[in-house]
């Protein structure tokens, strides 16, 4: 693992979309990995500057999305498909044929993570996975558990993740608590991964996932495992490193 500590939320996001940036210069065509969350709504500004001011060109990229609520329209104003389209999609030249996010409102939610993770695998896997991180280790809505679950698979959110997430939504009570989200497996069969995490709150989860044992209960903790992962944090993230 390799840790870049930055001194704000703002170079975290500048060096984060460096590397995407970087990315997409040597291979056009790359599968992107994406995360919603606050984390990584700079690092999208920072990309949609990059392609406005100096041509980053995105029509031969392919995404797709680490998960997605159940129950919640595409255009519902919490769903992560509107999510994306608002904060970064719309802004860039991204072909909509080449944006993949988990269907939420599929009626066979089983097949519909079967169809996803053979998506992935038609596409030729994901070259560079970027990712948040929950105040309890989750990655995606990879929640703590007794298992790494494989692959792409429905989610009962954990209570502290539904507290997290209600920020967003008018009452408690709208927030989802279920979910669609890619396995560990996945995750860490993507080429490199980037994870992004800013802010005191996430300092813990943090300090588990890099020094702690490699635990289903730190889901992040399988990163240790993986041949090529960054992590980039700010100090706050950093403060118990
Ligand atoms: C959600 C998402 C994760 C994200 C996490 C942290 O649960 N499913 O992908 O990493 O929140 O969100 P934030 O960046 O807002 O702290």
């Amino acid at each position: 693992m390799r840790v870049i500590v930055t001194n704000s939320y703002e170079k975290m996001s500048a060096t984060a979309a460096r590397m995407v940036a970087g990315q997409l210069y040597l291979k056009p065509d790359s599968v992107l990995g994406l995360a919603t969350g606050s984390t990584p709504l700079l690092m999208y500004q920072n990309l949609i500057r990059v392609h406005k001011e100096i041509g980053l060109d995105f029509s031969e990229v392919i995404t797709f999305n680490l998960d997605e609520y159940l129950g919640l329209k595409r255009e519902d104003c919490n769903s992560y498909h509107y999510f994306m389209h608002e904060n970064f999609f719309k802004y860039i030249n991204i072909k909509p044929k080449n944006i993949y996010i988990p269907n939420g409102s599929a009626e066979d939610i089983e097949k519909e993570c079967k169809r996803y993770d053979a998506l992935i695998e038609e596409k030729g896997g994901i070259d560079l996975q970027v990712l948040g991180i929950g105040q309890n280790a989750h990655i995606g809505f990879n929640e703590p558990d007794i298992k790494f679950e494989a692959t792409t698979h429905k989610v009962k959110l954990d209570e502290e993740t539904v507290n997290a997430n209600a920020r967003f939504f008018k009452t408690i009570d709208e927030v989802p608590r279920y979910a669609i989200s890619m396995g560990i497996k996945t995750i860490m069969h993507a080429k490199k991964v980037i994870l992004l995490a800013n802010g005191e709150n996430k300092a813990e989860a943090i300090q588990k996932s890099i020094y702690g044992g490699v635990r289903p209960d730190a889901p992040a903790s399988i990163l240790q495992l993986h041949q090529d992962v960054t992590v980039i944090v700010d100090k706050a993230a950093a403060s118990l490193l």
